[in-house]
């Protein structure tokens, strides 16, 4: 048997990094996968256009929605997955990750990778010979995001010329986010702590894209009209600050802080969310909220993004 044929027709690897790496139209591509996948179609012809591939996936971070949905995603286009926690692997004894990533390429047809650190997963991309999906790192969240778009689509269209509210921390989710501004035409507003403001390399990359992108502190002001209501934990996996609470407390988002929205408005949060900390129990589970939605776009979404890189 072949083992990877990870290679796309033009034999070129297809990782999937970050949404700053790819054109549009090729992100609308995956978009339009997951809806298909989602409507049941089969964009393959098969129900089963994986059947006989291997994702492995290296989790050095917990993790609910991104394991349970690409296992989930998998199996169910016939593939299926070899799961690898840090403690598991001989990453833990200081292996390096570029020779992990050979190693892996000799086995499995695709690697998915949740860390810390971006750098990680650059170099696990430079030395892997199949595609490397990011599933998370302290920097990005972009198969998040991808699901968070398909999501506003299917309840209120296109993404152009809506406004966009992040409120809380500038972390991973409002990064990829910002990045999405940049392709889909969407103005985002953050509304952070001073200290806590999205990556300056992300916002830059957006505006020269066109992107309208604004980093402010006042959540009623990035708020008010919005289309769109984002936010997230306020201490991501691995933060050691004890202040964050007392920093972000300001921008919890509640029925008062929703009311300044459209009236059109959705709520989203990646999950896990902390309730009555970063959301009011009201909005998480009122009539604006579209989570669970998003939740489960993860495992449509990201069966766009696995037939993308290996097919
Ligand atoms: N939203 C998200 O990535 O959830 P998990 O941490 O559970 O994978
Ligand atoms: N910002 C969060 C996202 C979790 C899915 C974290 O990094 O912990």
């Amino acid at each position: 048997m072949t083992v990877n044929p990870g290679r796309t027709r033009a034999g070129q690897t297809r990782h999937f990094l970050d949404l700053d790496r790819f054109d549009t139209e090729t992100l609308r591509r995956i978009l339009d996968l997951g809806a298909s996948y989602k409507r049941g179609d089969q964009p393959f012809g098969t129900a089963k256009p994986l059947s006989g591939r291997l994702l492995a996936m290296i989790f050095e971070k917990p993790s609910t929605r991104t394991r349970v949905s690409f296992e989930a995603g998998m199996k169910q286009l016939g593939g299926d997955v070899i799961v690898l926690s840090r403690g598991d692997t001989q990453l833990g004894r200081g292996e390096t990750i570029a020779d992990t990533a050979r190693v892996l390429s000799r086995y499995v047809d695709a690697i998915m990778i949740r860390t810390d650190d971006p750098n990680k997963l650059l170099e696990l991309s430079q030395y892997a010979s199949v595609p490397v999906i990011n599933g998370l790192t302290d920097r990005t969240h972009p198969c998040q995001v991808m699901a968070d778009i398909m999501t506003f689509e299917e309840h209120r269209g296109s993404l152009e010329g809506k406004v966009v509210a992040w409120v809380g921390d500038g972390n991973n989710v409002a990064a990829s986010w910002i990045q999405a501004a940049g392709h889909f035409g969407c103005e985002i507003r953050v509304a952070c702590p001073p200290d806590l403001c999205p990556d300056a390399g992300v916002v830059a990359w957006a505006r020269a894209q066109g992107a309208q992108v604004s980093i402010g502190h006042d959540a009623t002001a990035a708020v008010a009209g919005a289309h769109l209501v984002l936010t997230d934990t306020w201490v991501s996996m691995g933060c050691q600050d004890t202040n964050r609470p007392a920093l972000l407390a300001p921008f919890q988002v509640n029925e008062a802080l929703m009311a300044k929205a459209d009236p059109s408005a959705l709520f989203m949060h990646c999950l896990p969310a902390h309730r009555n900390e970063e959301v009011t129990d009201a909005v998480m589970d009122g009539p604006q909220s579209v989570v669970w939605d998003e939740a489960e776009n993860r495992l449509h979404v990201q069966k766009g993004i696995l037939t993308w890189c290996l097919l």
